[in-house]
C-alpha cells in the first residue's frame, strides 16, 4: 500500500466514523444540529482526502479537478438556497428531492462504470460480482430516482388522481421479472451488453413510476423512508464497485436507518409493508366530511379559555394543520401561559403526524418546547382517560376512531392518538373538510368534542390574550 493509499484511508475512516456518530446524535433534537455539522465535516474530510491522495490502478491521480469544483459549486448553491427558502411544511417533498438526487448519482455512477467496461457493445475485464454490483446499483438508483420524482410531484399536489389500474399489479411483475431475466442475460453473455444494460436501466425508472403512482396519500411517508432506504444501498452499492470505504458506509447507514424507519412507521400504522405497497390506504377516497355522522358542537374562543383556565392536566395534539399555520411559536406560548398558571401540559406525538416523519418534533422544537414535554403515542394514551381538556390542533387522521373501529376505513388499522378517552376534547380546524386522508371522522361528533374554529395561529393568539385576562 503507497503512503497516499494509506492516508485516503484514513481520511475515508475519519468519515465513517463521523456518519456513524452524527447519526447517533440525531437521535435526540438537543444534540441533531451538532449531528448534522459532524457528519457533513465527515464528508468534507472524505472529499477532501479523494482530491489529494486518490491514485487509480495505473497511480494517477484525480482528473477533471474544474468539473468536480464547478459540480460542487452549484450543489452548494443550490442546497444552501433550497434549505434556506423551503417551508416547514415542504420538507417531505425536498426530502423526496433529495432520495432522487442520490438514486440518480448511483444509477449514473453505474452507466459511467459500465461505459469503462464495454467497447463495440462487448464487456471487457468484468468479473460476475463486478457486473452484479453495477447491475444492482443501477435498478436500485433508478428506482428511487424515478419513484422519488413521483413521491415529489404526489406531496405537492402535481400529480392528484391516483390509484391503480386494471392489471397494474401483474404489470409491475412483469416488469420487475423482464429486468431480473435481462440482468442474467447481461451478466451471461459479452455481446449485446449494451442493449441489455440500457433496456434495463429504461425498465428500472419505469418500474419506480408504476410502484410509486398507486401508492395513496396516507401512505406517502412510508413510501418515501423506503425509497430513502433504497438510494442508501444504490449508494453503498456504488461504493463496492469504487471501493470507496465512506460512500459504502455512507450507504449502509443510509440504507439500514431508512429501513428500521420504514419498518417504525408501518408498525404505527398497524400495516405490514406488503399491504402498504399493494394496497390502496387513504389519499384519493374523498368520503362525505358530514355523512351519517348527526352533528357537531361549535365552541368558542372565550369558552375554550374558561375551559382550559380551569383544567389540571392539558394536552395538545398537533397536526398537519398547526405546521401550516406556523402556529408553533403561539403553542409554546399558551403552554407556558398554562403551564405559570400550575396546568400540567404535554404534547401527544403521532409517528406520522404532519407530513414526515419526526415533523412535529422538528416544529415544536423550532418553538423551543422541552424535548421533555413531548409524549409519544403509547404513553399519551395511557394519559388521555386522566386528562382534563385535550386540544387538537390541525390534526385529523391521527386521531380518527375509525383506524379502530371501523374495519371497512381506509385508516383501520393504523394506531391513533385515543383523544376520544379524555374528559373534554376541543378540536381546532378551520372547516369539517377532510385530512390527508380523504375521510370523514366521527370524533369532531362525540358528546365530548367541541369544535373550535379558525386558523391555529388566529385561534391560539385569541386564546392566549382571553386566558390573560382571566
Ligand atoms: P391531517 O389528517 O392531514 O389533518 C390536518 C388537518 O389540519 C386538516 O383536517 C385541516 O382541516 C387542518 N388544517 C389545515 N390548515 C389549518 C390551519 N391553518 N389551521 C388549523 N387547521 C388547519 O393531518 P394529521 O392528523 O397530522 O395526519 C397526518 C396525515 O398525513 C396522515 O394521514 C399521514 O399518514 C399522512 N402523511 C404523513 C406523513 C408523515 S411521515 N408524517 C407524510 C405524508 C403523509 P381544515 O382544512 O378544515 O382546516
Amino acid at each position: 500500500m503507497t503512503f497516499d493509499t494509506a492516508l485516503l484511508l484514513i481520511c475515508y475512516l475519519i468519515g465513517s466514523l463521523a456518519f456513524i456518530v452524527g447519526l447517533k446524535m440525531l437521535s435526540s433534537p438537543k444534540t441533531a444540529l451538532n449531528g448534522n455539522r459532524f457528519a457533513a465535516i465527515g464528508m468534507l474530510v472524505a472529499i477532501i482526502g479523494t482530491f489529494l491522495f486518490y491514485r487509480n490502478s495505473k497511480g494517477e491521480p484525480l482528473g477533471n479537478f474544474i468539473l468536480i469544483f464547478i459540480a460542487i459549486v452549484i450543489g452548494i448553491i443550490i442546497g444552501t438556497l433550497t434549505a434556506k427558502k423551503v417551508k416547514m411544511t415542504e420538507m417531505p417533498q425536498l426530502v423526496s428531492l433529495f432520495n432522487g438526487a442520490g438514486g440518480l448519482c448511483a444509477a449514473l455512477i453505474a452507466v459511467v462504470e459500465f461505459k469503462s467496461l464495454i467497447s463495440g457493445g462487448i464487456i471487457y475485464q468484468a468479473s460476475t460480482g463486478y457486473l452484479l454490483i453495477l447491475i444492482a446499483g443501477l435498478l436500485i438508483g433508478s428506482i428511487s430516482f424515478s419513484g422519488s420524482v413521483i413521491a415529489f410531484a404526489k406531496l405537492n399536489g402535481n400529480i392528484k388522481k391516483t390509484g391503480s389500474f386494471k392489471g397494474q399489479q401483474f404489470i409491475n411483475f412483469s416488469v420487475l421479472i423482464t429486468v431480473i431475466v435481462l440482468s442474467v442475460l447481461l451478466v451471461l453473455s459479452t455481446a449485446n451488453a449494451s442493449i441489455y444494460f440500457y433496456a434495463i436501466l429504461v425498465l428500472a425508472l419505469l418500474y419506480g413510476v408504476l410502484f410509486v403512482v398507486p401508492i395513496g396519500g396516507a401512505d406517502m411517508p412510508v413510501v418515501i423512508s423506503l425509497l430513502n432506504s433504497f438510494t442508501g444501498i444504490a449508494t453503498a452499492f456504488a461504493g463496492f464497485l469504487y471501493s470507496n470505504q465512506a460512500m459504502m458506509t455512507g450507504g449502509i447507514l443510509v440504507g439500514s436507518a431508512g429501513t428500521i424507519l420504514t419498518l417504525i412507521m408501518c408498525r404505527a400504522m398497524n400495516r405490514s409493508l406488503g399491504k402498504v405497497l399493494l394496497g390502496s390506504f387513504g389519499g384519493t377516497k374523498k368520503v362525505d366530511g358530514a355523512k351519517d355522522e348527526g352533528s357537531y358542537k361549535e365552541i368558542s374562543v372565550s369558552d375554550t379559555a374558561m375551559v382550559m383556565n380551569y383544567a389540571h392536566k392539558v394536552i395538545i395534539v398537533p397536526g398537519y394543520g398547526l405546521a401550516v399555520a406556523q402556529a408553533q411559536h403561539a403553542c409554546h406560548d399558551l403552554d407556558k401561559l398554562l403551564t405559570e398558571k400550575g396546568i400540567e401540559v404535554s404534547y401527544a406525538i403521532h409517528p406520522v403526524a404532519g407530513r414526515m416523519p419526526g415533523h412535529m418534533n422538528v416544529l415544536l422544537a423550532e418553538a423551543n418546547v422541552p424535548y421533555e414535554k413531548l409524549k409519544e403515542l403509547e404513553q399519551s394514551n395511557t394519559e388521555f382517560p386522566h386528562t382534563d381538556v385535550v386540544l387538537v390542533l390541525g390534526a385529523n387522521d391521527v386521531v380518527n376512531p375509525a383506524a379502530e373501529n371501523d374495519a371497512s376505513s381506509p385508516v383501520y388499522g393504523m394506531q391513533i392518538l385515543e383523544v376520544d378517552k379524555a374528559k373534554q376534547v376541543i378540536v381546532n380546524k378551520r372547516t369539517m373538510n377532510p385530512g390527508y386522508a380523504g375521510i370523514s371522522n366521527a370524533l369532531f361528533y362525540e358528546p365530548n368534542t367541541s369544535m373550535l374554529f379558525g386558523d391555529a395561529k388566529n385561534v391560539l393568539e385569541q386564546l392566549i390574550a382571553e386566558i390573560k385576562t382571566m
